[in-house]
């Protein structure tokens, strides 16, 4: 909990509606922590929150089972919102009707507004674009609201009872296709709640600071660079809390992208003046990869090399008690532990020893991504690194199909580095979830001058996604492509073909092993 700002709380219906509403509200300054709707009502209120949102979620409330909350919670004192199924859910408690009408209504829609003045919808328009997303429908309002909108599906699209601060919207005014749906959560956020927008990215840091320096004292702490963001970002966060108690790892596998290893130098041991250990293992994991093809192999030999050579540096360091750990806020709220009011902040971590317990030190625990990508800014990390796209732990040795040379890596690495160069040239990098190449196994005839060529091919990828759940191939522009293929083709030895993989995940994966 963040006992000095304004906190409204997001009761979890199902889904993942719960988590965009959180960070919706988080947008506009105010602190927002997502609650389940099994936790007792008196957990929820000795956080003491200054408002409620019930989030939509995928049920009926017409089903065995449906979930809801204590209908204490109407008589709380306190303001709510209840969005799509949370409006059905609260117009039903309350003894209004929800019914199964037979004509839900899904995507754009056009709500008109009735007669009523209403605290949340937008005072002057008469018509607005809405999301919706609904089977059943609210037919009457309880006793002592006014029905302030209406849509074809959904005779009554939005209801208040402004007297007892109580709020429902049919539509989903969190996601962006919501015409001023922002308006409406800061109407209830500002006009119903009166909370405060405190939750500012200075405050954010200046709250993490706090914490990891009341946490660690003045005990040393080891923290694991990767070369992503949110490692960079959860170390600039400690270093700052806690200057050279601090030493930052950097395993440099051999399998990282161009320019990765110096940027990561550049930046935390000139830029921040960190206490950098540079670990350069790549001749250990290579060895170690000699003659191994089989993805699954791959992957847990890398694991296993990566544990042990960390140990090693962690012994070195046997006078450090933390292990920064950059877990965001989803990874607890989808493990469950978005209910507990401590989390499990002490063990063993990736495979160590038993004999190196750490304690954990996660100061993005709090965070979305974007807030994450937000303090990283604030704190001068470079944009190459806040806005880094995923790569996965193995690194470019799941990019190789069959053995992994040092030659077969330095053409991947000139062909991937051309890939994300095109991307951002044509200003698409932060859109494109995450775009690369991966080398075969296969070599194909070509010709080039007045020769036959026998060579790799490359194949890019490039895809579009939310959350790497599922995935779609992004729709590049042709000449962008051919800008890539011509490159590849001219500058990187030892390819004479480039293609596009143009399958979405499923049935694909986003990475080719
Ligand atoms: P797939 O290929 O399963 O990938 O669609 C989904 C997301 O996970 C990343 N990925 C990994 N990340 N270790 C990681 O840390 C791995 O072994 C691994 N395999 C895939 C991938 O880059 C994508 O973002």
């Amino acid at each position: 909990m963040q006992p000095t700002h304004d906190t409204v709380l997001v009761v979890d219906f199902g889904a993942q509606y719960a988590q965009l509403i959180a960070r919706r509200v988080r947008e506009a300054r105010v602190y927002s922590e997502i609650v389940s709707r099994t936790s007792p009502l008196s957990d929820l209120l000795a956080r003491r929150p200054v408002g409620i949102i019930f989030s939509g979620g995928p049920a009926s409330v017409h089903v065995d089972a449906a979930p809801s909350i204590d209908a204490a919670v109407y008589d709380a004192g306190l303001p709510i919102l209840g969005i799509c199924y949370g409006a059905q859910l609260l117009a039903r408690d309350l003894g209004g009707t929800v019914e199964r009408t037979g004509g839900g209504e899904y995507g754009r829609t056009v709500m008109t507004r009735t007669d009523a003045a209403s605290l949340v919808l937008d005072p002057v328009a008469a018509e607005q674009i809405v999301w919706m997303s609904h089977g059943d429908a609210i037919t009457a309002a309880p006793d002592g609201f006014v029905v302030t909108a209406g849509s074809p599906g959904a005779p009554i699209a939005a209801l208040e009872d402004r007297a007892r601060g109580l709020y429902g919207v049919q539509f989903h005014p969190e996601v962006a296709h919501t015409e001023r749906g922002q308006d409406v959560l800061r109407a209830f956020l500002f006009d119903a709640c009166g909370a405060r927008p405190t939750w500012t990215h200075s405050s954010i840091i200046d709250d993490a600071v706090g914490e990891v320096r009341a946490q660690v004292g003045r005990e040393r702490v080891i923290c694991g660079l990767s070369g992503g963001v949110d490692s960079a970002v959860a170390a600039a966060l400690v270093h700052k809390a806690v200057g050279d108690q601090l030493t930052c790892v950097f395993v440099d596998t051999g399998l990282l992208r161009l320019g990765e290893a110096e940027q990561v130098e550049d930046t935390f041991r000139r830029q921040f003046a960190v206490d950098l250990v540079h670990v350069k293992a790549a001749d250990r994991f290579l060895g170690a990869l000699a003659g191994v093809t089989e993805p699954e192999a791959k992957r847990k030999i890398i694991g296993e090399t990566f544990i042990r050579v960390f140990e090693e540096v962690a012994r070195d360091l046997s006078d450090a008690h933390f292990l920064v750990q950059g877990t965001l806020y989803p990874d607890i709220v989808e493990s469950g532990g978005g209910d507990n009011a401590t989390i499990k902040s002490h063990h063993n971590v990736g495979g160590l020893p038993e004999d190196m317990d750490f304690e954990l030190v996660e100061p993005l625990r709090n965070l979305f991504k974007d807030e994450v990508r937000a303090v990283g800014e604030e704190l001068g990390l470079p944009e190459d690194i806040v806005w880094r796209q995923p790569f996965p732990g193995p690194g470019l040795a799941v990019r190789i199909i069959g053995e992994i040379t040092p030659e077969r890596l330095e053409i991947l690495r000139q062909a991937d580095h051309i890939v994300v160069d095109e991307i951002h040239r044509a200003g698409l990098y932060r859109d494109i979830w995450q775009s690369f190449a991966v080398l075969p196994a296969v070599r194909t005839v070509g010709v080039m001058g007045d020769g036959r060529t026998y060579e790799y091919p490359v194949v890019i990828r490039a895809v579009t996604s939310e959350d790497a759940m599922t995935a779609d191939w992004a729709r590049l522009p042709h000449d962008l492509l051919e800008r890539m293929a011509s490159r590849i083709i001219n500058e990187v030895p030892g390819i004479n073909r480039v293609a596009y993989d143009i399958t979405s995940k499923p049935p694909g994966t986003i990475e080719w092993e």
